[in-house]
């Protein structure tokens, strides 16, 4: 190749990569945006997260909620409360009503965004309609549970030092991609409780310190439905649960995650699931569980990382 041709494609090739990169980053923008949005917290979008910190802080701020519909979409949705304060760090239900007002099952999107947007790295959300695409059948109504807290940083940035006030909006469309849907009848009191999310839940939630057959942070679960409280050999539990007199029975499960350290005062699980679809599943997967005889191998049962 003569030189000057080489001079040339040393310039050309490098141009033609970064136009390659550019285009890229054009197509992908969007998706890119949101990542780069849910990371940061930029452009008021908000966490996910699984638990909640463990601290409350007596600093307290007011979270006001807005709800808006697409006009293609003929659904009511609205806050069942305009606003609630909370401490910071403190764990909040509120639950927000969907009704289905046309004749047909419909899928929708929630998209949401937290103002003022130096809010947005603080707002976390366990339990949300938003996280998965939505069905609603005809003339069907629901109250979906919203499960939040306010990060306690938020009161040291600088950024936050005068906002007393963070409004959750959110925006329900027509989904793109209805194949992919949840059936919001899941918050029905009488539904029934799903084993499969269950294990979901628990491999979220609860794996930081459970597994189903070692201890670890918290006792042992496997077979725990049936058992006495505070038994399993070798786990150093509070006194309070160790005397608490307790078979773990379906309903004792469901008030002692709604609330471990209010069932019985003294215990040491810092953790609590305030709705109850999601006790009920996470209780459902438990019993499916069953004794430790029941599960051969070493871990077979325990929720590994396939959700
Ligand atoms: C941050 C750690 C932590 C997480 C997360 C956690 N637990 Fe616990 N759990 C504990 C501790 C610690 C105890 C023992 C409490 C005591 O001794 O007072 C416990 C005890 C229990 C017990 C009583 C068991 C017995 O042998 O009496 C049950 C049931 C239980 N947890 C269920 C769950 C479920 C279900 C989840 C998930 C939603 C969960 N825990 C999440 C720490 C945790």
């Amino acid at each position: 190749m003569k030189p000057s041709y080489r001079k040339h494609l040393n310039v050309l090739l490098p141009a033609f990569a970064a136009l390659g990169v550019m285009i890229g980053l054009v197509a992908y923008s969007p998706k890119i945006y949101r990542v780069f949005c849910s990371a940061t917290g930029y452009g008021g979008t908000t966490h996910r997260a699984y638990a909640d910190p463990a601290v409350t802080s007596k600093k307290t701020v007011t979270v006001v909620f807005d709800t808006n519909v697409a006009s293609d979409l003929p659904w009511r949705f609205e806050p069942e409360q305009r606003a609630v304060t909370v401490h910071l760090g403190e764990q909040k239900m509120v639950f927000f009503t969907a009704e289905n007002l046309g004749s047909e099952s419909i899928v929708s999107h929630a998209t949401y965004n937290v103002t003022p947007n130096t809010s947005g790295p603080y707002f976390n959300k366990i339990q949300c309609f938003c996280f998965n695409e939505e069905r609603l059948d005809p003339h069907q109504k629901i109250e979906m549970p919203v499960v939040f807290f306010v990060d306690p940083a938020f009161a040291d940035d600088p950024d936050n030092h005068a906002v007393n006030t963070i409004t959750l909006s959110y925006t329900l469309l027509r989904s793109v991609n209805p194949s992919q849907s949840k059936n919001l009848a899941r918050f029905l009191p009488n539904a029934p409780p799903d084993p499969v999310h269950g294990k979901q839940l628990f491999s979220e939630r609860c794996t930081a310190c459970h597994e189903l057959d070692a201890n670890k942070t918290g006792p042992l679960l496997g077979g725990v439905v049936g058992r006495r409280a505070g038994t399993v050999p070798g786990y150093h539990y509070s006194p309070a649960l160790q005397n608490a007199r307790l078979v773990w029975s379906g309903d004792n499960l469901d008030r002692w995650l709604a609330d471990p350290k209010k069932f019985v005062p003294g215990a040491r699980m810092p953790v609590r699931v305030l709705d109850a679809p999601s006790r009920h599943d996470l209780v459902a997967y438990l019993q499916s569980v069953g004794q430790k005889s029941d599960r051969t191998g070493s871990n077979k049962a325990a929720p590994g990382g396939e959700f």
